[in-house]
């Protein structure tokens, strides 16, 4: 079983996600507002109904009912609005996260924890700090999300298939994400070499800066972040070992300790089995 904690637009949208990708026979939407994770749940249910996918999608209030979840998704929280940033939403949401984390130690002590919630690598170390967890079952979305408006807007400006474009970014999933043109491709030829200088600045800076801009334009972020959290779900459960940046607990990796930040790691059966130590060239690492 696979829970979600949280059931609203990003909630909902990431059951979805799960369900098409067919990647557990049950999905758990959790929510303390009454009503809410019952009604995403049939409304998700009778969509895949039609399309004869069967996954059961139950929705409930009662963190007790998480029992058995080989992973938990957290996103719960408040979200970003117009004008915020990520990191605007620290006090708020550390107490919700807090408290969902303690939860799934009392209820799925044996689960991989996926935490989404913003500012996305503070509160992936909240829940490394209070679920006692190995630091390879905190598993945090944020660059992956982030990689995936970079390949995007790599796309966009040479033409070239979404499917050839490898893109990379690592760092905090906030203001000073780091996107890495020297590690980013289309179809093995570097980035550097396709596009000028001054055009990689700016989708670097366009990179930073579109979540704002959706949130602008239509009040959250859904689609993209639903499918980032897919994707790793998908590596954990089919054990593909795909190399994806995650938020993780740094334990002089990088040269850094006691930090939940985004770096390259291989995510598998367990969770993060190994982290990649890129060599970064100084302003990369600055
Ligand atoms: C996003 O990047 C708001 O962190 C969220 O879509």
């Amino acid at each position: 079983m696979i829970t979600i904690v949280g059931a609203g637009k990003v909630g909902g949208a990431a059951a979805i996600s799960i369900a098409l990708r067919n990647l557990s026979d049950e999905i758990l939407l959790l929510d303390v507002i009454k009503g809410l994770p019952e009604g995403e749940a049939m409304d998700i249910n009778h969509m895949l109904s039609e399309k004869g996918i069967n996954v059961d999608v139950r929705g409930s209030n009662d963190y007790s009912d998480i029992k058995g979840s080989e992973i938990v998704v957290v996103v719960a929280g408040s979200g970003r609005k117009p004008g915020m940033t990520r990191m605007d939403l620290l006090k708020v949401n550390a107490s919700v996260v807090k408290d969902v984390t303690e939860n799934i130690k009392k209820y799925a002590n044996n689960s991989i924890i996926v935490p989404v919630t913003n500012p996305l690598d503070p509160m992936a170390y909240v829940a490394f700090k209070v679920s006692g967890f190995s630091k390879n079952r905190i598993v945090g979305m944020g660059n992956m999300l982030d990689l995936s408006r970079f390949k995007q807007f790599i796309h966009e400006s040479t033409g070239f298939s979404r499917d050839s474009i490898r893109a990379l970014v690592i760092g905090e999933h906030g203001e000073n994400m780091v996107p890495l043109p020297r590690f980013s491709s289309v179809a093995g030829i570097p980035l550097m070499s396709l596009l000028s200088k001054e055009k990689i600045d700016e989708l670097v800076v366009s990179t930073r800066e579109v979540a704002a801009k959706v949130i602008e334009l239509k009040g959250a972020t859904v689609h993209a972040p639903a499918n980032g959290i897919s994707a790793i779900v998908e590596s954990i459960v089919r054990d593909t070992k795909q190399v994806i940046p995650v938020a993780t607990y740094l334990d002089g990796e990088y040269g850094f300790s006691d930090v939940t930040i985004g770096v390259p790691a291989v995510v598998g059966k367990n969770g993060i089995e190994k982290i990649i130590e890129l060599d970064l060239d100084s302003s990369e690492k600055e």
